[in-house]
């Protein structure tokens, strides 16, 4: 997932691969809690899911039907999910979106 913005909440490299380490408040979904810390991502069809460029890794966030259709079982199992599907319910969701 390709991002710009000035408000990073934290960053890690590991092994020459950076992340992005996020935790998403309840009842918010990512993409709009990354756009109130002026943090925009790119993505390709608006958020829509269509596009398959916003891989996140949010073990604890739910399945969705277009997660299921542009990740293997392995990588869902790994956590990965379209960022811009994802949506903290009830308690924070930890969220980690690689460079
Ligand atoms: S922005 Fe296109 S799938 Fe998420």
């Amino acid at each position: 997932m390709s991002i710009q913005g000035t408000a990073a909440l934290s960053y890690s490299e590991i092994g020459g691969e950076h992340s992005m380490h996020i935790q998403c408040p309840p009842h918010t979904r990512l993409q709009d809690y990354l756009l109130s810390k002026d943090i925009h991502i790119l993505t390709a069809c608006g958020g829509r899911g269509n596009c398959g460029k916003c891989r996140a890794i949010a073990p604890e966030a739910r399945i969705n039907t277009m997660d299921r259709i542009w990740f293997t079982q392995d990588e869902l199992q790994q956590g990965y999910r379209l960022g811009c599907q994802v949506f903290a319910k009830d308690s924070p969701l930890e969220v980690e979106i690689p460079d």
